[in-house]
This record gives C-alpha cells, sequence and structure tokens, in this order.
C-alpha cells in the first residue's frame, strides 16, 4: 500500500504524462456527507486499447522498458477496494483514459491524503508543457486550479521560474487548507 493518496495521484499523473497527455483533470472530493473521498483522473493521452485496458489493472503487466512489474494501478485498486470502494478504467484508444476511485470516508485503513500543495506544484512546474486542471473540494469549499489559465496570466513568464514558483507556493499555502 502507498503512504498516501497524494502518491496515488503522483503515480496516475506520471502514467498520463507518459502517455503523452496535454491536458490533465485532476478531481478530488472529500465528503463527510457523503462519507466518501473521490478521485478521478482524466487524460488525453494515447489511451489504450480494450484488452491493454483490462490488463492494467494485473500488477504483472507494464509497457515499461526493463520492467516486468507495473504496480501503480494495481495498487491503488486494492487500497480502494480495502476502504469500501471502487476502482474504474476508462480507456479509449488516440482519446484518452480516465481512472474513478472512491475510499469510504471513515474507513480504518484509508491513507492519509497526503501533502496536496506540495503535490499540486510539483506536478504543475515539473511538467510545464502539461496543463493541469485541479479541482480539489469538500463539502464546502470548491477550489480550482487551472494552470492553463494561469500560463495566460503569466504573459510568457514560465511557469517554473523561480518567482512564479513562489507565488504558486503562498497562493497553494492561501487557499489549500480546507482539505
Ligand atoms: N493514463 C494512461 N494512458 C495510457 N496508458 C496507461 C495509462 N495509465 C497506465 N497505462 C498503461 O498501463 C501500464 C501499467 O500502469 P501502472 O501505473 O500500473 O504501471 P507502470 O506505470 O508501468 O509502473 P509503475 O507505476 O509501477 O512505475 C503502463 O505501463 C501503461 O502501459
Ligand atoms: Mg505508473
Amino acid at each position: 500500500m502507498m503512504d498516501d493518496i497524494c502518491a496515488h495521484i503522483t503515480d496516475v499523473v506520471a502514467n498520463s504524462v507518459s502517455a503523452g497527455a496535454k491536458k490533465v483533470f485532476i478531481f478530488l472530493e472529500k465528503s463527510t456527507i457523503k462519507n466518501a473521498l473521490h478521485l478521478k483522473i482524466t487524460d488525453n493521452g494515447k489511451g489504450m486499447d480494450e484488452e491493454t485496458a483490462k490488463k492494467v489493472v494485473d500488477p504483472f503487466f507494464s509497457t515499461k522498458t526493463g520492467r516486468k512489474v507495473g504496480l501503480g494501478i494495481p495498487l491503488l485498486k486494492g487500497t480502494a477496494e480495502t476502504c469500501g470502494g471502487y476502482f474504474n478504467l476508462k480507456s479509449a484508444l488516440g482519446e484518452g483514459t480516465e481512472i474513478d476511485v472512491f475510499f469510504t470516508l471513515d474507513h480504518p485503513d484509508l491513507p492519509p491524503i497526503g501533502n496536496l500543495k506540495d503535490t499540486i506544484l510539483i506536478l504543475t512546474v515539473s511538467n510545464p508543457e502539461v496543463d493541469f486542471l485541479f479541482n480539489i473540494k469538500n463539502d464546502v469549499i470548491n477550489f480550482i486550479f487551472d494552470t492553463e489559465e494561469i500560463k495566460g496570466l503569466l504573459d510568457g513568464v514560465p511557469i517554473n521560474s523561480p518567482e512564479v514558483i513562489k507565488f504558486l507556493t503562498n497562493y497553494l499555502d492561501e487557499h489549500l487548507n480546507f482539505i
């Protein structure tokens, strides 16, 4: 089992980036009312055919060279199922992939969410060519972090330049304290 939900997010997004995605949508909702943690990650990468999409939930499948075992997806599926939730993967070749995961929020085995601020920051600045749309919410607050919009406002200054990183760090510190 991975340490926290952020490690799973990092892993799934790494798959999206490897698949050539230019847009990745990350939705995370923590709802006490629904007693659920819901994670959905959608990308516009190269996608998988039906057979591959079925196989990826198997820990002995990976297309990484020199690797026989791909663990990211099976681990996430395992965590969801252990925590009274479910895992669903939809993919279409040439179109993209969507991973939809539910966890029961009060399940004793649910890993902590982890450091979401750092995760968002690191994914954003280490993949400057990818546009990320993060939608993070609980029962009260709905937070949106749209790197395409941010890049538009930056007027050509790279999103991974030191002053922008500093600004984004402060921005996330200020706005992401509810989860
Ligand atoms: N978003 C995606 N788009 C296209 N293919 C994907 C996507 N996610 C996973 N895959 C395919 O599924 C395989 C298994 O993914 P998984 O994350 O389980 O393992 P891995 O990335 O190969 O290795 P690990 O995550 O353990 O470093 C990948 O090698 C890739 O071929
Ligand atoms: Mg992976």
